[in-house]
């Protein structure tokens, strides 16, 4: 019997990018031979009762063999995976991956390489009587400055920033009070460039170099460039681990340039988008996907 799918995306984000992933995947499904529905997470209602789980409006017998998630509504990925439905990015991958925290500590507790990185204390509320939190001697003592503040929700580079003095430093905190965030070493070989590796399973399927014109962020795209690249065999097994180390089954893994060539974890997306690395290298990560997922059921029937 041929496996029936959902793809299901964020309906709300401007733009075409978020259907064009998970149109992506369903040309792949196709070519598989697997039928599958693409759904907005908000047409499916989580419906939460005394005696049952369900998605609202939906037959339990019409529930597909596999759902492809690229959203973060991790309640609604969750009530996949109680309902029995096998979830590709599971919720909980979906979930360290979301928090850039989380991420860095998991990599850190896999004892992979990372650029040093500091915790900001948690504050619940803004309160300008504390000027000085936390102890910022400390935090310049161990990472150095300049350094990066980054948010534990970011992306597009936009929640990442490089400070170059304490004045700085202490205005940002400001700034952030009450949003989780991190200090962290600054790592200056890696300046404007970064490296971006599919990982599908255990495997490597594509990789690209991206660069800044002008800016410390590789992926701030005012005029940088993206070119096909060849990861190394430590690059590769890096990617790998790092995406084992978050329990994904897939995801677009950055790498920064650290010195002596060592490369670190920069970041996991469990929904990296695809069709940069398609236009890149020639390479649908879709395909990889699609294959990866359907033998993951086939082997847990
Ligand atoms: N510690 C760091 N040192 C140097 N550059 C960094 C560091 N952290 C992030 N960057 C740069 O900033 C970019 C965005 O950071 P990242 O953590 O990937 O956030 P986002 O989710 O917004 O992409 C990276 O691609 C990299 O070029
Ligand atoms: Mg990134």
């Amino acid at each position: 019997m041929n496996k029936t799918g959902w793809i299901i995306y964020n309906g709300n984000l401007p733009g075409n990018k978020f259907f064009d992933f998970a149109q992506m995947l369903q040309e792949a499904a196709t070519r598989k031979n697997s039928h599958t529905k693409i759904y907005k997470n908000t047409e499916l209602l989580a419906l939460l009762d005394s005696d049952q789980l369900q998605i609202l409006n939906q037959l339990p017998n019409a529930l597909p063999d596999y759902v492809l998630f690229t959203d973060k509504d991790l309640y609604l990925a969750k009530q996949f995976e109680l309902l029995g439905v096998p979830v590709f990015n599971s919720a909980r991958a979906i979930e360290i991956s979301d928090d850039k925290i989380a991420t860095y500590q998991r990599l850190a507790y896999s004892q992979l390489p990372i650029p040093k990185t500091i915790i900001a204390p948690k504050i619940f509320i803004r309160n300008t009587n504390y000027p000085s939190f936390p102890d910022l001697e400390t935090v310049i003592n161990t990472l150095g400055i300049p350094m990066i503040v980054k948010e534990a929700f970011g992306s597009f580079g936009e929640q990442v920033y490089l400070i170059r003095t304490l004045e700085e430093l202490r205005n940002k905190i400001d700034e952030l009070q009450g949003k989780p965030f991190m200090f962290q070493e600054f790592i200056k070989s890696s300046f404007g460039k970064d490296i971006r590796i599919q990982v599908v399973g255990n495997q490597v399927v594509a990789a690209m170099k991206r660069q800044a014109i002008d800016d410390f962020r590789a992926n701030v795209t005012a005029g940088g460039t993206m070119e096909a690249y060849e990861p190394s065999e430590p690059e590769k097994k890096l990617a790998i681990q790092a995406t084992k180390s978050i329990q994904a089954d897939f995801a677009g893994v950055d790498l920064l340039f650290g010195p002596n060539e060592q490369p670190l974890v920069c970041e996991i997306n469990s929904n990296a988008h695809i069709r940069n690395l398609l236009e890149c290298t020639g390479i649908n990560t879709a395909d990889y996907i699609i294959d990866y997922t359907l033998e993951q059921i086939s082997e847990d029937k």
